[in-house]
């Protein structure tokens, strides 16, 4: 049966999520494809919950207020601000249920709100990671093609597709 998507949402982290948080950062299939380090302890678990907390955009993902995955949104740095890298991850167990497309269209939602000197969403996807391709498709974002050799990680270079999505484009509805 598909899920009733409205029992998703989009909200800051809290400390009280540290269990619910756990079960996905501590999972390498979920932290894989992302800039995040899976968690291997209960400290650093903590660690991302407290840097999550004080980050203007780094939320979790909910399912009836419980944790199962986070969302970003990660502005660039002094003159650069404009523009902004959007991630997320979902626990494993919820992959293929539309979560991560509801969440993204929640975000892209509040953002150019929130931010409002936001003229640029980016994300970066392997080019494998098919499901994320997808999720950005779905909402809006337009694929403008490989960047070769542009991010390095353990001791590989990587060609990541890059999406956009601007405030001029139409932000989708949230059903
Ligand atoms: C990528 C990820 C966030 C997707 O989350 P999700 O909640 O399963 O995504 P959704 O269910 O909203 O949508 C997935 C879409 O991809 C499609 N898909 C999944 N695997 C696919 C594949 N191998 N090839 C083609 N399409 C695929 C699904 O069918 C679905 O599309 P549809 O609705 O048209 O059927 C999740 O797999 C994840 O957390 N992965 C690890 C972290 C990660 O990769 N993050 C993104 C970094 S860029």
């Amino acid at each position: 049966m598909a899920m009733d998507l409205s029992r998703i949402t989009v909200r800051p982290f809290k400390l009280s999520d540290l269990e619910d948080m756990w079960l996905w950062a501590s999972d390498d299939r979920v932290t894989y494809n992302t800039r995040l380090d899976t968690c291997v302890t209960k400290e650093q678990a903590v660690a991302l919950i407290d840097e999550c907390i004080t980050h203007e955009f780094k939320k979790s993902i909910c399912l009836d207020d419980r944790s199962i995955g986070i969302i970003w949104v990660i502005p660039w740095a002094g003159d650069a601000k404009f523009k902004a890298d959007l991630g997320y991850a979902i626990g494993f167990n919820y992959w293929g249920k539309g979560i991560a497309t509801k969440a993204v269209k929640i975000v892209l939602s509040q953002a150019f709100h929130v931010l409002p000197y936001l003229k640029r969403l980016q994300a970066f996807t392997l080019v494998e990671n098919k499901a994320s391709q997808r999720v950005l498709q779905k909402v809006g974002f337009q694929r403008e093609g490989v960047l070769r050799n542009f991010f390095y990680a353990k001791g590989n270079f990587i060609d990541p597709l890059v999406y956009s999505f601007l405030p001029t484009n139409e932000i989708p509805n949230l059903d």
